[in-house]
């Protein structure tokens, strides 16, 4: 009796050791991967620090836009066209949707802007792009 309380014990312990220790590292790991994305498809227009290109293309550093999880995700899968203030700054110009990369690019880009260059929002899992993707257009 005793050791399996023990043993079931251990065995808690042990779960929630690693479900505090994974988070990071799927995001860490996610993030490494996410950067190849930006790097091969977000760059030119966000540049490579993320500070983008004033009154051309917004910055995705440091931006409060990226709160807004659902938000993400759908400017990738739809684009995003019309004004948009970001950062005090107005901008108005065409970003094309990119629903060709798949849900775990789309999850790993945003993981690695949502944590670069001063941002801190927490994880994106494919899963959430997927539903996101499964959504009936609006309008
Ligand atoms: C062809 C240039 C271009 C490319 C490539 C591009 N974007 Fe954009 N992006 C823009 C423009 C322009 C806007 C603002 C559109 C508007 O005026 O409504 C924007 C808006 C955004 C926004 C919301 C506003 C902000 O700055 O926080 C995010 C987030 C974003 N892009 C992320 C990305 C990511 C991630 C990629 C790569 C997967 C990417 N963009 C690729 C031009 C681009």
């Amino acid at each position: 009796m005793k050791r399996s309380i023990l043993f079931s014990g251990i065995f808690l312990s042990v779960t929630a050791v690693s479900f505090l220790i994974s988070p990071p590292q799927n995001l860490q790991e996610s993030m490494k991967r996410g950067k190849e994305v930006y790097l091969l498809h977000c760059q030119n227009c966000h540049m490579e620090n993320g500070q983008g290109i004033e009154g051309v293309n917004p910055p995705v550093a440091k931006t409060t836009y990226l709160k807004d999880t659902k938000k993400n995700i759908g400017i990738i899968l739809n684009g995003q066209t019309g004004e948009v203030v970001v950062n005090g700054k107005k901008y108005n110009a065409i970003m094309n949707p990119m629903n060709y990369l798949d849900d775990q690019q789309i999850a790993d880009v945003l993981n690695y802007i949502r944590n670069s260059w001063g941002n801190k929002y927490p994880y994106i899992s494919p899963a959430q792009v997927k539903t996101e993707r499964e959504k009936p257009a609006k309008n």
